[in-house]
């Protein structure tokens, strides 16, 4: 592999191709990985594995700005440098404002912007070597029986979070009847399984390349095809993809088989925080008891547990209070039965982007509000605090 650094670059505002081109000219240090002067898809565009992202523009219109603030909300660690055709007088305060790390006014030599790039780059590197990478939360989703939502939970938190432009990562652990992919309509190009057989080391392209994406934006490692294939996910194996799964999003969701399997234990083991999925019957709910216990030995601390009812309304002869006298607290939210939740599996839509407007939609965006704020504070601060210097270095 070339240690070349890799440049995404979007040309916005009628930016010269020929200009940038020769401002990036002759370069071997700086290798183009993707160019793109259409506005029609920057997510997918901006998702590409690169080191920085060159935002070049003949004027600065509304539209540049959102393309950086879009480049710096989709992946915050990563710089972005503008290359602008008009005198930058007044526009370094909105790009910086926007999330830009430098502007060059071009015409400018490619030793020029070379040497800014390499300087950016630097000052970031130097942020992250100090602070230490920060790992994202990981959220457990948990329910010692088959049947309760536990996919239902994952896939629908997963999407809520992916709509409010947060980068989550969803991993289907149910190594032998896994279905996330279907309740997504993903096809299983890659899985956990080609991951594993790919082996070490589990940097962030292997990741990506073993990813697939739904449309709403979440990446899913999808469990594998076939039962067999479990046998070849080690919790060695699990412990490794976690850690670095965790420094490339803002939250990584796993979804879990019924029951304390080895890798659910590890699973837990490594996790922020848990999702209990029980439902209104006897059994569930002795078993959902036994699993808040079983966390409690692990040492899990109760205020890390959301416990989700599912199915609330089912009328069974159990009321919420029998509820909670049988398992010693109250749930924490309540997911109601609604035919259309099948209906949105088949479809391979989650309800909450099928069917907004819907209780369970509902239920799911106020599940999604106990993440939302965790995830932002935990990355934007840093990155935040390198714009404001950056920022009064400037002016
Ligand atoms: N609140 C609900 N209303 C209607 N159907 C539901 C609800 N929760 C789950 N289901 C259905 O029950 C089945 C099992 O749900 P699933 O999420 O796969 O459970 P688990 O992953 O715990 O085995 C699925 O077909 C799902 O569509
Ligand atoms: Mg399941």
């Amino acid at each position: 592999m070339s240690d070349a650094i890799r440049a995404l670059v979007a040309l916005s505002d009628e930016a010269d191709r020929f200009l940038v081109d020769s401002a990036l000219s002759g370069e071997s240090t700086l290798e183009v990985v993707g160019y793109s002067d259409t506005q029609d898809d920057w997510a997918t565009f901006l998702e590409q594995p690169s080191d920085v992202v060159i935002v070049a523009c003949a004027n600065y219109s509304d539209r540049t700005e959102q393309l950086i603030d879009r480049a710096a909300k989709q992946r915050p660690g990563r710089p972005i440098v503008v290359l602008t055709q008009v005198s930058p007088n007044g526009l370094v305060r909105r790009a910086f404002e926007a999330g830009a790390d430098d502007v060059i006014a071009l015409p400018e030599s490619p030793e020029t912007v070379r040497f800014a790039i390499q300087k950016v780059l630097a000052r970031r590197q130097g942020v992250t070597a100090v602070r230490g990478a920060p790992a994202a939360p990981l959220v457990c989703v948990l329910g010692p029986k088959g049947g309760t939502g536990k996919t239902l939970v994952s896939s629908n938190l997963a999407v809520a979070l992916a709509q409010r432009d947060m980068r989550v990562v969803l991993v289907d652990l149910d190594l032998q009847f896994g279905d996330i992919g279907l309740g997504l309509g993903l096809i299983p190009e890659r899985t956990i399984y080609d991951l594993a057989k790919a082996g070490p080391p589990y940097d962030h392209d292997k990741l990506d390349r073993h990813l697939m994406r739904h449309a709403s934006g979440v990446k899913v490692l999808l469990g594998p095809t076939r039962p067999d294939h479990a046998s070849a996910i080690s919790v060695d194996f699990l412990r490794n993809v976690y850690a670095s799964l965790r420094t490339m999003c803002d939250i990584v969701i796993v979804d879990t088989p019924p029951g304390f399997t080895p890798e659910v234990i590890a699973t837990i083991d490594v996790s922020t925080s848990a999702c209990v999925v029980g439902m209104l019957d006897a059994y569930s709910l002795k078993n959902t008891k036994l699993g808040l216990e079983t966390l409690e030995l692990m040492g899990y601390s109760p205020d890390n547990i959301t416990l989700i009812l599912n199915r609330s309304d089912s009328r069974v002869g159990i009321t919420h209070d029998d509820v909670s006298a049988i398992i010693g607290r109250n749930p924490d939210l309540l997911v109601p039965s609604d035919r259309e939740i099948p209906r949105s599996v088949n479809e391979g839509v989650p309800i909450v982007a099928s069917r907004e407007r819907s209780d369970a939609a509902k239920a799911f965006r106020d599940l999604a509000d106990r993440y939302t704020k965790r995830s932002a504070d935990d990355v934007s601060p840093e990155a935040a605090a390198t714009r404001t210097l950056l920022t009064r270095r400037r002016r």
